[in-house]
């Protein structure tokens, strides 16, 4: 386990793509301990309704490859794609083509990683839920995957929130066989040991374009 002070573990734990090892194998019993630890998350109501879909079968990973692909060429041309966004600030704008050019590195790469985990929740957001019900499920899956991505971090694994593959979800889960009218998936996060551990705090905008005390 990296030796890092949870300020270090929860500043340095980035969105890993080009620094993905494509050649060592992950342990299973390492992706079990993470989830174990990803089970401590805060859930709505105690359900404790998330389940982790882990695959490490080529074939498998190569049919999902094929729609986190086909998910790529539908998002690279929105006006929302990290590449196109505009910003005043030129910094912003270079770090958002690093984002992208990373981004287009993992899509070449993605049938390649060692695991594929594909977090899920039982329920679905997807048809006309309330706000709150909404929350219940998004703020039941989103902190145990980050727990999962932290926990990852800590093994020396490097972790992607990616979303491609759910323009094609319900193909997704027919490859996976997991039930698509009862169960959403929420991501597909590649996993590998990172090359090299060192990661640093990404740039962020001031807190005080974010923060709002007592009124907007
Ligand atoms: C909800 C969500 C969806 C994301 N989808 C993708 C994706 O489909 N592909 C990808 O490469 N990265 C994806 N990311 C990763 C972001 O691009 C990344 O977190 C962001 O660029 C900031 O990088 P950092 O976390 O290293 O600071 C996603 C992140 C989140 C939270």
């Amino acid at each position: 386990m990296l030796s890092l002070s949870p300020r270090e573990l929860l500043t340095t734990t980035r969105a890993v793509r080009k620094r993905l090892d494509l050649t060592r194998p992950v342990e299973r019993i390492v992706i079990e301990e993470c989830i174990t630890i990803a089970q401590q998350a805060p859930n709505a109501s105690n359900r404790q309704n998330w389940h982790f879909v882990v695959v490490d079968d080529p074939d498998k990973k190569a049919k999902l490859a094929e729609l986190f692909c086909k998910g790529w060429e539908m998002y690279v041309n929105r006006p929302t794609a990290a590449g196109n966004l505009e910003f005043d600030d030129p910094k912003r704008k270079a770090t958002q083509l690093k984002v992208m050019s990373s981004a287009q590195y993992l899509k070449e790469h993605i049938k390649d990683v060692p695991i594929h985990v594909i977090p899920c929740i039982a329920t679905r957001t997807d048809l006309g839920q309330s706000v709150a019900a909404q929350s219940a499920a998004w703020g039941t899956i989103g902190p145990a995957v980050w727990s999962f991505m932290l926990a990852a971090r800590l093994y020396g694994l490097g972790t992607t929130w990616t979303s491609f593959h759910l323009l094609f979800e319900e193909e997704a889960a027919a490859i996976l066989e997991i039930p698509y009218k009862e169960v959403m998936q929420a991501a597909l996060i590649p996993v590998a040991y990172t090359l090299g551990t060192e990661f640093k705090p990404a740039p962020r905008e001031p807190i005080q374009r974010m923060m709002h005390w007592n009124r907007w």
